[in-house]
């Protein structure tokens, strides 16, 4: 397989995918609050999914090689959870911090898309590495455009998140996507200027930066799933799914409740 390339019509087809999504995030924002569970925000995801949009959850069944299938419709991933975390019937608490990831698939178009949440008051340092980790997306996303490398993009990632002392997960990483859910190329989080594929128009992936408010080091819980921090130390993440044009950029997981990019997002 290598990575697919889309048309005008296919980028139509991804924009709505991927408004969708968002929409979905959009729509559990008031609720993400002290005493809802990450159940009841499952059921709410796949509900509005299924009946309002007319779209299918793309997690739930998911099962590439070596996984069992996902058994949700959303991942939910709570504090030192850094990523596919499994919604449960703990409610959340004042403080808190959670990743909900939303992927649907509409006219078989995949949206992939997540945000944190903030549960009631968080402390400064909770907040703090929410935000860090939204302008460490988007120093990646405002990379893109043509003949950059995706070396390009992780540099910039890396760079910004580990001057701040916070660090990037490794073993996860953005991911081509499109009629599938997770195509090439990857797109990793770190590296080198210059370097790994150049991009062109029509490409379409992920970018989504795990940061750690300790070290980088990460391992699976027994649920096959869940990823935590080993130092248990909190995790964020932001993810959009973006689209390269003839001159930069087209972010596609966008909505109404969106939040605005962070100020000056290009500058060094
Ligand atoms: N949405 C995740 C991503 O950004 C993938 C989740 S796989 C699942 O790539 F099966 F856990 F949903
Ligand atoms: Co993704
Ligand atoms: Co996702």
């Amino acid at each position: 397989m290598s990575i697919t390339i889309k048309t005008a019509a296919d980028a139509d087809g991804m924009r709505i995918a991927g408004r969708l999504a968002s929409e979905v995030l959009d729509m559990l924002t008031p609720h993400v609050k002290p005493g809802i569970t990450t159940d009841e925000l499952d059921r709410l995801a796949h509900r509005h999914i299924v009946e309002v949009q007319d779209a299918i959850p793309a997690p739930l069944n998911y099962a590439p090689p070596g996984y069992t299938p996902y058994p949700k419709s959303v991942c939910t991933s709570v504090n030192h959870q850094v990523c596919h975390g499994i919604p449960n019937d703990r409610p959340l608490k004042n403080g808190d911090i959670v990743n909900i990831d939303v992927t649907v698939i509409k006219d078989g178009w995949h949206g992939d898309t997540s945000r944190m949440f903030v549960v009631g008051e968080g402390s400064i340092a909770a907040r703090r590495l929410c935000s860090l980790t939204y302008e460490a997306m988007w120093r990646g996303i405002v990379k893109v455009k043509p003949g950059v490398r995706l070396g390009d993009i992780g540099h910039a990632i890396q760079t910004f998140t580990e001057r701040q002392g916070f660090s990037i997960v490794r073993e996860f990483c953005g991911h081509g996507i499109g009629r599938k859910f997770h195509e090439e190329p990857q797109v990793l989080h770190y590296g080198r200027p210059g370097t790994l594929e150049e991009l062109v128009p029509g490409m379409v992936f992920t970018i989504e930066p795990m940061v750690n408010a300790g070290r980088r080091e990460i391992k699976e819980l027994g649920d096959g799933w869940t990823i935590v921090t080993k130092d248990r130390s909190l995790s964020a993440q932001w993810e959009h799914t973006v689209l390269v044009t003839d001159t930069g950029y087209e972010v596609l997981t966008l909505s109404a409740g969106s939040p605005p990019p962070p100020p000056e997002p290009s500058a060094a």
